[in-house]
């Protein structure tokens, strides 16, 4: 039988990045105590106020159609969170819910580009943009993020990218893999760009309320470019929340529109009691998200010290989100040796940082998901490992 052409342009080839991942738990199988490092599931519950927000809203019956593009009152609760996080007014009617962040950036996608467009996503980028660029039908650019800048855009290589082609870039901010957040300026030397040469703005701020040093920015807060940016957001990270599916888009114009449709011919809206329980989190969100966050930050500060004393390897400190990138270029090996030995050598799973693009080559990506112990017996052992590795050149050298 014959497919459409789509499901080629559907394949990843970001997914190499999750073999060590795949790996990892093969090694567990075995029966041996690998620490996994390699995924960015928060190791948190769902604050359990939301869990029972969800069972008393399926008790009350809550299990029929719902809203397609999210419920009046869940929007409305969204539109408020936006508020009070950006300062920025938006309406609900801007708002539409999504089936995570994940159906939020292929619903943009496929409403924005098209065959024949371009789209620019600097890289490393987070391993589905690929395939969401490719279902649109849309072609990948991308521009490279360097290691000696922080992982920050240059927007002078975004500005080189473009061309009569292009339609939309794609920014992450707070960052997967490298942990950049982008500046007020920088998101407006990037808006400037976008609005010479008439571009969406695609913001994805999964990671909006993970940042350690300057508090996350929107694009959408830059009143010049507010009316091209399109925000992806969810409460996957900021409440530990991965499984439920629940993300959003602030959509200008008629996207909200166009969404709907998508909507109707796709998924036709998430379970009510879903969109009920997402009202709660939404609303309490402030204490839940602040104490994860200071939990990611003790973890950060921990994974950087010990990392910057070891022999061989250093770090780029993250700024935001939860992952450390684990700079490896002094022990000669490839990002994917490197973490394939650590997994043989020492029963630790992180991911190489090339899977993610290019400019990652040289850094493996060190997630902060685990609890806080059984971090530090990670570093042990990449002390362990790190050593080792030093002595064993130490001894070739002599
Ligand atoms: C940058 C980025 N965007 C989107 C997603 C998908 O998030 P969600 O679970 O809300 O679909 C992730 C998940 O790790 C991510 O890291």
């Amino acid at each position: 039988m014959r497919y459409a052409p789509f499901v080629k342009r559907l394949e990843n080839k970001g997914s190499r990045a999750w073999e060590i991942h795949g790996a990892g738990l093969e090694r567990i199988a075995k029966g041996h105590d690998v620490i996994m490092l390699s995924i960015g599931d928060p190791d948190f519950e769902t604050p359990s106020g939301i869990v029972e927000a969800a069972v008393a809203s399926l008790r009350a019956g809550n299990t029929h159609y719902s809203w397609i593009e999210g419920s009046p009152e869940l929007r409305r609760a969204i539109a408020e969170r936006f508020h009070r996080l950006n300062g920025v007014a938006v309406g609900a009617d801007s708002i539409v819910v999504t089936q995570g962040a994940q159906g939020a950036l292929f619903s943009a996608m496929v409403c924005v580009a098209g065959p024949g467009d371009e789209v620019i996503v600097p890289e490393p980028m987070y391993v589905t943009y690929e395939a969401v660029v490719g279902a649109a039908g849309a072609t990948l650019v991308t521009v490279p993020l360097r290691g000696e800048r922080g992982f920050h855009l240059d927007p002078a290589d975004l500005a080189e990218a473009v061309t009569s082609r292009t339609r939309a870039v794609l920014l992450n901010t707070p960052h997967n893999p490298t942990g950049a957040v982008l500046s007020r300026d920088e998101l407006a030397a990037v808006g400037a760009i976008c609005r010479r040469h008439d571009l969406w703005l695609i913001s994805d701020e999964v990671y909006a309320t993970i940042t350690f040093a300057a508090p996350h920015i929107s694009p959408a807060t830059l009143p010049e470019i507010a009316d091209r940016t399109i925000v992806v957001e969810s409460l996957s990270k900021s409440h530990a929340m991965c499984g439920w599916r629940v993300g959003w888009i602030v959509a200008p114009g008629e996207l909200p529109h166009h969404l709907y449709n998508l909507g109707l011919a796709m998924h036709y809206g998430l379970p009510s009691f879903i969109q009920t329980a997402a009202i709660d989190a939404v609303r309490s969100e402030d204490a839940a998200a602040a104490a994860m966050r200071e939990t990611y930050r003790t973890r950060r500060d921990l994974v950087a010290d010990r990392v910057r004393n070891l022999p061989l390897l250093d770090c780029v400190v993250p700024e935001g989100a939860m992952y450390v990138m684990v700079d490896v270029r002094g022990t000669g090996l490839a990002s994917e040796t490197f973490a394939r030995r650590l997994l043989d050598e020492a029963d630790v799973a992180v991911l190489p940082a090339d899977g993610f693009g290019p400019s990652g080559a040289g850094y493996v990506r060190w997630s902060l998901t685990v609890p806080t112990p059984r971090l530090e017996m990670a570093l042990d052992r990449l002390g362990g490992f790190a050593r080792r590795m030093a002595d064993a050149g130490a001894i070739t050298a002599r």
